[in-house]
């Protein structure tokens, strides 16, 4: 599969149209609407599908490879395979919460949405670094074979939401949302 830093980061433009989603639906699911916790939980599947399973795993790919170009210690700057593992385990506890949710429980609820802020935040600031640091420093320091290394090493897998077809496991429902929520923001 062919793999570019642009690409990469159109997946970013992805990501966080998915997280200012979230947080829309954490501010309407504190507002009491009932249809918001389904809809996080669309969310909050995809981050476990297509950026788990294949973003990551190329950025780590990325990493790996640019470890060997870096001076010592510059990992310490911004390790994406330790940030990939921490979020991982953030999105399966704000997913576990997220499935336990009670909407009458208001002090739950309103823990879950203090966490689910923190989980887009810590997205975001994740996103940024990468922007910052692994991006440009890929840029300028992977030669073609290391490119070529890196594309082996990565699935073909599709984005289910923004690639040509949406995957059924998230059908029309996700797309209108996204729709709606993107016409409700130029409102
Ligand atoms: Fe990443
Ligand atoms: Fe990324």
């Amino acid at each position: 599969m062919s793999l570019s830093i642009p690409l990469l980061r159109r997946d970013h433009v992805h990501f966080s149209l998915i997280l200012d989603m979230l947080d829309r639906q954490t501010e309407a699911l504190e507002r009491g609407d009932e249809r918001a916790a389904a809809i996080i939980l669309l969310g909050l599947k995809y981050f476990r599908d297509y950026p788990r399973k294949v973003h990551h795993p190329m950025e780590d790919a990325v990493y790996g490879v640019l470890r060997r170009h870096m001076v010592r210690g510059a990992d310490k700057l911004f390790n994406a395979v330790e940030e990939h593992a921490e979020l991982q385990q953030e999105l399966a506890a704000v997913s576990a919460a997220a499935r336990s949710l009670d909407g009458k429980d208001v002090t739950a609820l309103a823990g879950f949405a203090e966490r689910l802020r923190k989980f887009t935040a810590r997205e975001r600031h994740h996103i940024e670094m990468e922007e910052a640091y692994l991006y440009p420093a890929a840029v300028h320091l992977l030669n073609p074979e290391d490119w070529a290394q890196v594309a082996a090493s990565c699935s073909g897998e599709k984005d289910p939401v923004f690639s040509d077809a949406t995957a059924a496991s998230f059908d029309r429902l996700f797309a209108e949302i996204l729709v709606r929520d993107l016409a409700a923001r130029d409102e």
